[in-house]
Formats: structure tokens, sequence, C-alpha cells
């Protein structure tokens, strides 16, 4: 059996996190082993790269740097940790995969088409089975992100950058409905979490 592979998109403070641990539970009830990671991180050497990635005081990093680094971390956790798992049949939960890279870098930092192509050597060709894009008004969530601490280098950037990512956001839900389901990030918890219900019994 080949495992799930589920990605959480959106911009910081959309509340992705209280969403994970609802769908680790789901799939825990449902008997199945659950693996929950992030990137840029969840092995030690993407881990490592997460943090010259974040690091406010890299404020001279180019556009083109952070972006393969983001790769270079993205290829670590793909072939280390997520394909074995889901050749082992586990369910991934990710927060964050290749949709980040393409609207913070690709749309963000104007690289365009250079971020798909980069990604494609650092995935393989993996793509997630489902991804939940949580949609929230980039200065609403820049607003909640406040809330939960100092903000990282990304998020330190002018707010025009965080409208270019929701418009790569938008643009990518809008060219695979299939895969990537849109998310009121302004709806409440249980209602959020019904909707993601209803999906992954579709899924499964
Ligand atoms: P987070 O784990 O707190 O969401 O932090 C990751 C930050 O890195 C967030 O601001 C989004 C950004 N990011 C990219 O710019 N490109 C990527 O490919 C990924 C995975 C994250």
């Amino acid at each position: 059996m080949r495992g799930l592979f589920i990605t959480l998109e959106g911009g910081d403070g959309a509340g992705k996190s209280t969403q994970i641990e609802y769908i680790e539970k789901f799939f825990r009830e449902k008997n199945r082993v659950v693996v929950c990671t992030r990137e840029p991180g969840g092995t030690r050497i993407s881990e490592m790269l997460r943090n010259i990635l974040l690091d406010k005081q890299n404020t001279e990093m180019e556009d083109v740097t952070e972006m393969m680094i983001y790769a270079a971390a993205r290829s670590q956790s793909v072939r280390e940790f997520i394909k074995p798992a889901l050749e082992r049949g586990e369910v991934i939960i990710c927060d964050r995969f290749v949709d980040s890279s393409i609207a913070y870098q690709g749309y963000g930092r104007e690289l365009g088409d250079m971020v798909a192509e980069v990604n494609s050597y650092a995935t393989g060709g993996l793509r997630p089975d489902i991804t939940f894009w949580f949609d929230i008004d980039p200065e609403k969530g820049r607003e909640r992100a406040a809330k939960a601490g100092e903000p990282d280098r990304l998020e330190r950037e002018a707010l025009d950058f965080h409208y270019r990512v929701y418009e790569g956001y938008k643009k990518i839900a809008e060219k695979e409905p299939d895969r990537v389901k849109r998310i009121d990030a302004t709806a409440s918890i249980e209602d959020i979490k019904n909707e993601i219900r209803a999906y992954l019994e579709e899924l499964m």
C-alpha cells in the first residue's frame, strides 16, 4: 500500500498548526501510521538549512540562493524521510511543500518558472495527494502571526511581497482544483475541521 501525502499551505497566521493536529488525530483513529513534518525542515540537514533561511541576520541573501536552499532542504527531506515513509504506507502530513516555493519565490520574489523547474529535481516528481490552502488576507494573517512571536526573515518582508505570495497561491489553486482545496481561514476552527474531514473521507 502506498501511503498518503497531505500538505498544508498558506500565508503566515492562517491557522495551519491547529488543523495539522486534527488531521493527525483523524488518521490515528483509523489506525494509520501518521507522521507530521514541516518545510523547510524535518531532517537534521533540512533543519540546519531552515536556520540559514529564516535567520533575520541573513539580509544579504540573494533571491536565487534562497530558492535553491529551500529546494535543497526539500530534496533532503523527500529522499531521506518522505519517500521511504510513503513506501511503507504511512500518512505524511507536511506543513508546506513545493507550492510554498512557487508562491514565495516564484511570485513573491518574482523568480518565475525557474522555481518549478529546480523543484522538479528536488522532489523527483513527488506530488501531494491533496493540499489544503488556507486562504487568508495577508494583512489579517500578519496581525495573527504577530501574536505568535518574533517575525522571521520572510515574515519581515513588506506587505506587497505578501500580496504577491497570496496571488501566487490563488493561481496555483485555480490551476489545480483537483489537488488544491481552498479553506477559508477566517471560518471557525470547528467549521474548518468539518470541511477538512469531508475532503479526507473522500480521499480515502
Ligand atoms: P514556517 O515554517 O513558520 O511557515 O516558516 C517558513 C517560512 O519560509 C515561511 O515564511 C514561508 C517560507 N517558505 C518559502 O519562502 N519557501 C518555501 O519553499 C517554504 C517551504 C517556506
